[in-house]
């Protein structure tokens, strides 16, 4: 099965296609954002995925946009991830951070007070988990030049620390409603200056914060995950030149000699499509990129299996289905049945839903 035969490029040497999908699950400390024992445990847990792709990774204190999130700008985080990396390498595992910044979806409660930042004052109209609950988000401080500076090299100064923390790589998380999308989406970017109104000024940012990284740490493996159907959710809505932009950036990535372009991330409102809408839109965009491909969202192991034979995609990463299924590659290869993931358990809390599924006998 194409699905479980190994991958290699100059950049990937894959024991397999199964890629697991980047997943906060929110069981980091909230004074601290240290990686923990557990999460060291539940990534080990899942070393034998083709690659492991982290959980969205803050990369500095105004990025934060949830409760019990883990961070990479400091020492002591950069310390706490090395037992998570190498528990991994251990069992013969790859694994990436995926370097996060939420933008206007958040709230002062996580910021010491402080209003969160985006690309224009726009509210999301949408809601942060924080320590103390959900709350509505607030209206954002339109980034100033100076903070578009400070952001870059929050980014580069993240890339850094996750390399020396000995993650493989880095994905950026430019999907979802974030800041990079918010920056790409007009119902969140406003500005006049030059990150905002043509294609090429909304996309800006991705590419400066992308320079930056390689003139700081060059040769770094570098995947960017991008959701260019997501809407309806985290205050995105479809822009009228959306294609255009998405064309845009997937072409110039080809610029970038990236690990990957990780196509994913519908929004809920789009939980019920059909598995051909997400491969219309995977199709739609593959075309413009050279590179590694990743496609994303609702896949089954047949289903993955057979977008890799039509070339839809060189890899396919799963979510949910690596929550509840630790030995997913074993399942997929022996056809065993699959255990079911528990939603209750998905954001926040113990071991429980997170340490304790079943694995074959
Ligand atoms: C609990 C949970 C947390 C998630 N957190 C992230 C995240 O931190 N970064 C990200 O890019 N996507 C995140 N996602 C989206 C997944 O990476 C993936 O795109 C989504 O689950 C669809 O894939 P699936 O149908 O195989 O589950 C999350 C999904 C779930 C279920």
């Amino acid at each position: 099965m194409k699905l479980l035969e190994p991958y290699k490029t100059d950049k990937l040497d894959l024991k397999n296609r199964v890629i697991m999908s980047p997943m906060t699950r929110n069981r980091s400390d909230n004074s601290n954002h240290l990686a923990t024992d557990m999460m060291a445990e539940y990534y080990r847990q899942r070393a034998t995925a083709g690659l492991i792709i982290s959980e969205g990774i803050n990369i500095s204190p105004t990025s934060i946009g949830y409760a019990f999130v883990p961070g990479i700008w400091t020492s002591p985080q950069t310390t706490s991830w090395k037992k998570v990396t190498s528990a991994v390498h251990q069992e013969g595992g790859l694994i990436y951070a995926q370097l996060w910044h939420c933008g206007r979806i958040s709230h002062p409660d996580l910021l010491n007070g402080s209003l969160p930042l985006g690309p224009s004052a726009i509210n999301a109209n949408f809601w942060s988990y924080t320590q103390n609950g959900f709350q509505d988000t607030v209206t954002p401080k339109a980034m100033t030049i100076e903070d578009i500076n400070e952001t870059i090299e929050d980014f580069a100064v993240a890339a850094s620390n996750a390399i020396e923390a000995g993650f493989d790589g880095i994905e950026l998380h430019c999907a979802n409603g974030y800041l990079f999308h918010q920056f790409f989406a007009k119902c969140a970017n406003q500005r006049e200056d030059n990150y905002g109104g043509t294609v090429e000024n909304r996309a800006r940012f991705l590419f400066e914060v992308l320079d930056a990284i390689q003139k700081r740490i060059p040769g770094i493996k570098i995947g960017i995950k991008l959701a260019p159907a997501f809407r309806g959710m985290f205050g995105i809505e479809l822009d009228d030149d959306q294609t255009t932009l998405y064309e845009y950036v997937i072409h110039k990535l080809n610029e970038y000699n990236l690990a990957y372009v990780h196509i994913g991330g519908y929004g809920e409102a789009q939980d019920l499509q059909p598995i051909e809408v997400v491969l219309n839109n995977a199709r739609r965009y593959r075309k413009f990129y050279h590179g590694t491909y990743i496609i994303n969202r609702g896949f089954t192991r047949d289903t993955a299996n057979q977008a890799i034979l039509d070339g839809v995609a060189d890899l396919v990463s799963f979510g949910e289905l690596f929550i509840a299924n630790p030995d997913l590659v074993r399942r997929f290869k022996e056809s065993a049945n699959l255990n079911v993931p528990d939603t209750e358990t998905f954001y926040g809390g113990n071991e429980i839903g997170y340490l304790d599924y079943p694995t074959l006998k």
